[in-house]
Formats: structure tokens, C-alpha cells, sequence
């Protein structure tokens, strides 16, 4: 390779791609509010099993009492799939379900102040949509 083609190369490496919304959504799904520590089961060896992540199932003991992490993959049926987009917005930033109940600790999680955003909100909401479905049923 010339050294001219090496330095062009360096240089547009320095040049940050801008991040769509998903991958912001993945970024603050899996990063910033590691939705998954609740809402993915786990093998014997605690590690997320894949392609049932964001499916439930997860349990603790918490000061707000013993808790369950929902499904929230696009299942219709025992996931969140009949909830609109804006209605998984509304459920992350005001903690209440499409039919007016509210959504049990630790949601809204202590993740809301992030969803101020609307960005954040629908690049999150977008990662959920994306999750794989899962017809898992969360005892409650
Ligand atoms: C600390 C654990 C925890 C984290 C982190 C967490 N959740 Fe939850 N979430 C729960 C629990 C537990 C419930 C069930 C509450 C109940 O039974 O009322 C729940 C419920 C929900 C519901 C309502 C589902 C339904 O069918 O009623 C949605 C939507 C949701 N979470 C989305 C998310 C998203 C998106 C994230 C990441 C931004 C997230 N949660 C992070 C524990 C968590």
C-alpha cells in the first residue's frame, strides 16, 4: 500500500460514522440501561441465552419485593407485539401500560432519566421491536 493511500485510510478512520437509530438503540439497550439484566434468561452458567433476549423470565428479590422481568420481545401473545411504537415510548418514560396500569419496580427503572429523550426513547423502543420474538408466558 503507498503511503498515500495508508494516510487517506488513517484519515477517514478519524471521521465518526454518524449512529443510526438503532444502533443507538442497541448502544442504550445493551450498554447504558442493560434492559437485558432483567428481561433475559439465563443458562445454568448465568450467560444471556440467545435468541431469547429481551424474553423474560428473570427474577429478584428487591426492596420493592420479589420481582419478575416481563417479556418485551414483539411476541403478540405474551410479549409486548400488540403495543404500539408510541405505547412502548409511553410505558418507558411514564411507566404505564397501554390500559392505564402501572408498570411494577424497578420500571420505570432507573433507567428514565435517559428517556427524557425522545431520540432515546424510539431508538430503544426500535431495539425492542428488533429483539427476536419469544412466546415465553412470565408466570406473574
Ligand atoms: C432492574 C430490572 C429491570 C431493568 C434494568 C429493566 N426492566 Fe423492564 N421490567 C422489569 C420488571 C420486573 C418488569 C415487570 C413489572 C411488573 O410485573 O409490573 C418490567 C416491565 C417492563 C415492561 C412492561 C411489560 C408488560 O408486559 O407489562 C416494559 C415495556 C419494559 N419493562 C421495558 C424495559 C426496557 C425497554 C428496559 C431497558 C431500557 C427495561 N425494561 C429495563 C425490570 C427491569
Amino acid at each position: 500500500m503507498s503511503i498515500v493511500a495508508a494516510a487517506l485510510l488513517a484519515a477517514g478512520e478519524t471521521h465518526a460514522r454518524a449512529q443510526t437509530y438503532r444502533e443507538r438503540g442497541a448502544y442504550l439497550v445493551n450498554a447504558v440501561a442493560v434492559c437485558g439484566n432483567c428481561h433475559t434468561p439465563r443458562d445454568a452458567a448465568g450467560k444471556p441465552i440467545d435468541g431469547k433476549e429481551l424474553s423474560g423470565g428473570r427474577e429478584f428479590d428487591i426492596a420493592a419485593g420479589h420481582i419478575v422481568g416481563s417479556n418485551i420481545t414483539p411476541d403478540r401473545e405474551t410479549g409486548v407485539g400488540t403495543w404500539s411504537l408510541g405505547q412502548i415510548v409511553y410505558a418507558l418514560r411514564n411507566g404505564k401500560r397501554p390500559d392505564g396500569s402501572t408498570i411494577g419496580p424497578p420500571m420505570p427503572c432507573a433507567c428514565s432519566p435517559p428517556w427524557s429523550s425522545e431520540r432515546h426513547a424510539f431508538s430503544t423502543r426500535d431495539t425492542c421491536w428488533d429483539s427476536p420474538t419469544s412466546r415465553t408466558t412470565i408466570p406473574s
